[in-house]
């Protein structure tokens, strides 16, 4: 079993609040990312897949084919967007990193079992020093 992982990188808007709560109750819940008027963050998408090596190519899985797929079912939809309103995906849900690495498994999970590899982690670094980590 050998693990490989490609990083791809996007910027989106969002706000983390409740609806029925205050500004200030948000604020004390959420912190700064509660702004009423949105705000961004440049994340970092890391997809790690799982398998064995094919012993014809010496690969795992063929990175261009792992990028092409994250960038038609993730970057493409998210990139420049605002998660929030913006994203189908994460519709219903809390803009939060966790519930966004969640929402990226869930699109991932099926097309890298096609391509022969098995999802093995979601992370997203939402700042340099806060990230999530999803193993399904
Ligand atoms: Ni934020």
């Amino acid at each position: 079993m050998i693990h490989i992982t490609r990083r791809e990188r996007f910027n989106a808007a969002h706000r983390l609040f409740k609806p029925e709560y205050s500004d200030e109750k948000n604020l004390q819940v959420f912190g700064k990312c509660s702004n009423p008027n949105w705000h961004g963050h440049n994340y970092e998408l890391f997809v790690t897949v799982s398998g064995e090596i094919d012993p014809e190519t010496g690969f795992l899985i063929n990175l261009k084919g792992l990028s092409k797929l994250i960038r038609e079912r993730i970057i493409e939809k998210i990139d420049h967007k605002n998660i929030n309103l913006e994203v189908e995906f994460m519709k219903g849900r809390m803009a939060s990193t966790e519930n966004l690495a969640i929402a990226i498994w869930e699109q991932l999970e099926k097309p890298i079992l096609a391509l022969g590899s098995k999802l093995h982690c979601i992370k997203v670094y939402e700042s340099e020093n806060n990230y999530v980590e999803y193993f399904g």
